[in-house]
């Protein structure tokens, strides 16, 4: 999978075919995608909003499979979400900054058999390493033949396919990571929009303000609406900067010795980059524990000029930046503009009609998600 591979020639293949389908010229063209899963993500919290987590990762995850696949997932049943959600789940379990830590400084840990005590994590690597070889080559092959028979929609695939030239295995490793790298991440930020919603009221009712006076209640906004919604698109950037999804991004090695700032690092060093510091302090942010998307505006209410510069290092830098990060700038606007159009969050209320305070709380592993929290959903559409 891309996020782990060396610097070298296949990593190089797989960013050209990323390219083709990915760069910011050309992601308007899964506009419609981000809202058709963006109104199925409305409706399927409007039918059971007990069930709300649920219905991100679904979002994340249906988007991520029709971008790569050309296959419109209607339900969690479907055989391709579910393959890919059960390895990203267990992957992102297994693969944290931490572990990845442990093996590079206690090297001899791999060679541990499985059955001793704390090895746990060799299992479940023979579990993944299957589970991912299975979701390389089977909706792949389904794919292939729909292309064949002409009927698959414009996909990554599609793209790799018709551009010709592209070896099948390097179009399969390519694709095999790009499910993972995704889905995590995106669920990760919508979640996290809830939760900011209750625990910041004023918040949310400035962006019901702004999405009634630009779109007007009851009718659901549409990309032509996002340059005229500069608070909501700010609280999206606040999202990301008050919990950097990736606090710790994905572990990188030295190439060659260097010396910065008077400290020699030595060829091979693992690096991490400090997302969290630079969220939390580097940037000078006045209060950083406060949620407040005003940081990201001009006093005349408007996006600061520097404001989609600086949410933009949270994708990481230089040539192992994130190729997915416009798709996921759109996919998340699309979730939010249409949800907080037509939702409303609340604390829920206990059995004695108390109201029930949020504590946020935040998982660890490869992205740094809220666990689940009492909510009520009321929608905005009947008053
Ligand atoms: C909130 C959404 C996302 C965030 C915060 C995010 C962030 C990141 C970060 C921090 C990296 C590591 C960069 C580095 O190594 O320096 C990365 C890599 C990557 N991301 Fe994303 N990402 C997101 C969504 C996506 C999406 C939607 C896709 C695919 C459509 C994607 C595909 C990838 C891939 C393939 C890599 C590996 C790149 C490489 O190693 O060359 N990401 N992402």
């Amino acid at each position: 999978m891309t996020p782990v591979l060396e610097y070298g020639n296949e990593w190089k293949t797989h960013r050209r075919l990323f390219h083709l389908s990915l760069r910011s010229d050309i992601v308007d063209k899964y506009n419609n995608l981000h809202l058709t899963n963006a109104n199925q993500l409305l409706e399927n919290i409007l039918r059971d909003s007990a069930n709300l987590f649920e219905h991100f990762d679904l979002f994340a995850g249906a988007a991520a499979v029709e971008l790569i696949y050309g296959r419109r997932v209607e339900g969690k049943d479907d055989p391709v979400f579910a393959m890919a959600s059960g390895l990203a789940e267990v992957l992102c379990k297994e693969l944290t900054p931490d572990r990845v830590v442990l093996l590079k400084v206690m090297p001899f840990l791999r060679y541990l058999p499985s059955w001793f005590p704390g090895a746990g994590f060799k299992r479940n690597a023979a579990k993944c390493r299957g589970m991912a070889a299975e979701m390389a080559e089977l909706p792949f092959a389904m794919a292939k033949d729909e292309m064949d028979r002409g009927v698959l929609s414009h996909c990554m695939i599609s793209d790799m396919l018709k551009h010709g030239g592209v070896e099948e295995s390097a179009a399969k490793g390519a694709l095999s990571g790009v499910y993972i790298a995704g889905t995590e991440s995106t669920g990760t930020i919508l979640k996290t929009v809830a939760l900011v919603m209750i625990l910041y009221p004023d918040v949310q009712d400035k962006v019901h303000e702004e999405l009634d006076a630009v779109v007007g209640r009851g009718t659901l906004p549409t990309f032509a609406d996002r340059p005229r919604l500069p608070y909501l698109q700010a609280v999206l950037y606040e999202v990301m900067r008050w919990s950097p999804p990736s606090p710790l991004g994905l572990p990188h090695v030295t190439t060659a010795s260097d010396t910065y700032e008077g400290y020699y690092i030595p060829k091979g060093t693992m690096v991490l980059f400090n997302y969290w510091a630079m969220a939390m302090k580097d940037h000078g942010y006045d209060d950083p524990e406060r949620f407040d998307p005003t940081r990201h505006l001009t006093s005349d209410g408007q996006l600061s000029p520097q404001a989609r510069q600086n949410n933009s290092m949270f994708f990481g830098f230089g040539k192992r930046v994130c190729p997915g990060r416009f798709f996921a700038e759109h996919s998340h606007w699309a979730a939010a503009a249409v949800m907080l159009s037509a939702l409303k969050f609340g604390k829920a209320k206990d059995s004695s009609g108390k109201y029930i305070d949020v504590e946020p709380v935040f998982s660890d592993g490869l992205t740094r998600c809220p666990a689940p929290f009492p909510c009520s959903i009321t929608s905005r559409l009947v008053e």
